[in-house]
């Protein structure tokens, strides 16, 4: 039995896994190489490149009068990176308690939108992440979309129906999941997506790196869930992982260091307070088994 499992579980991730780790090697060598020649050095990024082209920086630093100061888009605004990625999950915590999934997953569409450009580092959890979002979408939309306009409906009906898995055992066709078992690995992934966040906006310069801390939050939320070959594959997606200049770059464009490591933490405690209401809302049903 344990063997008939494991035999299944291995021809399924060497199905889809070691393609896809050769290709997210591929393209993390080309990545870093091409990261190398193209992002250049904002004033205050961490892993400032000596071969990047420098100019629009040593302008912005050597003109002798104070630029007119003009107003940024703030980044957690309604149009804002952040805000956008930030709304959504705020709105997703309603008032009875319970977790509202339309917007869960409208949060979930718009973290995915902010990691992407961070390059094929995070592929391998951003496009696992999107095919789940779609999938409860389908089901939040679908014919039974009446049971799924929250966490705790969602469970209830999925019970009630015989709809979830045993707990422990992976569904054969992970493309059939119950809702409850996707959105637990979509929670898993939010749990690491929150800790990598935290661990750049707080991280002291000079400090470890953003790869080591993002390695790190994975070593913690999601590794322990992972084969050995997903598990290399991102080990080795780590080492050429974006500094934190960039990340604070993409996450708040134009803003200072401190404005963007502030702006970072507060969404970094949003996801915070949506992955403890859902882990709670999980733990209550007995769902956090579910393989
Ligand atoms: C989440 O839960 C942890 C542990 O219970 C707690 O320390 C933390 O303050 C909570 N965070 C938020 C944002 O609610």
């Amino acid at each position: 039995m344990g063997v008939a499992l494991l035999t299944q579980v291995s021809r399924r991730y060497f199905r889809h896994a070691i393609p896809l780790a050769v290709l997210s090697l591929l393209l993390l060598y080309l990545c870093a190489r091409s990261f190398r020649v193209v992002s250049g050095c904002r004033s205050w990024a961490q892993s400032c490149n000596p071969e990047g082209p420098p100019p629009v920086q040593v302008r912005r630093q050597s003109g002798p009068l104070e630029a007119p100061k003009w107003k940024e888009p703030p980044c957690e605004g309604p149009q804002g990176v952040l805000g956008r990625v930030m709304e959504p999950f705020r709105a997703s915590l309603n008032p009875e308690g319970d977790v509202a999934l339309s917007q869960y997953l409208a949060g979930w569409r718009a973290l995915v939108r902010f990691l992407t450009p961070l390059g094929s580092i995070f592929a391998f959890a951003t496009d696992e992440a999107s095919a789940k979002v779609t999938a409860l979408e389908a089901r939040v939309h679908g014919p039974e979309a009446a049971h799924y306009s929250s966490l705790a409906a969602m469970a209830a009906w999925e019970r009630r129906a015989g709809l979830l898995e045993r707990p422990g055992v992976a569904p054969r066709d992970p493309a059939r999941s119950s809702g409850s078992r996707t959105l637990l690995l979509l929670h898993r992934a939010l749990r690491w997506s929150q800790l990598c966040l935290h661990r750049v906006a707080a991280a002291t310069p000079g400090g470890p790196d953003a790869g080591v801390q993002c390695g790190d939050a994975y070593r913690t939320a999601l590794a322990p869930h992972h084969p050995w070959l997903v598990r290399q594959a991102a080990r080795l997606a780590f080492l050429a992982f974006p500094g934190r200049g960039r990340w604070l770059g993409l996450a708040c464009p134009g803003a200072g260091e401190t404005e963007a490591r502030a702006a970072l933490a507060r969404a970094a405690a949003t996801l915070e307070a949506v992955y403890n209401r859902t882990q709670g809302l999980l733990a209550e049903r007995g769902l956090l088994g579910l393989a």
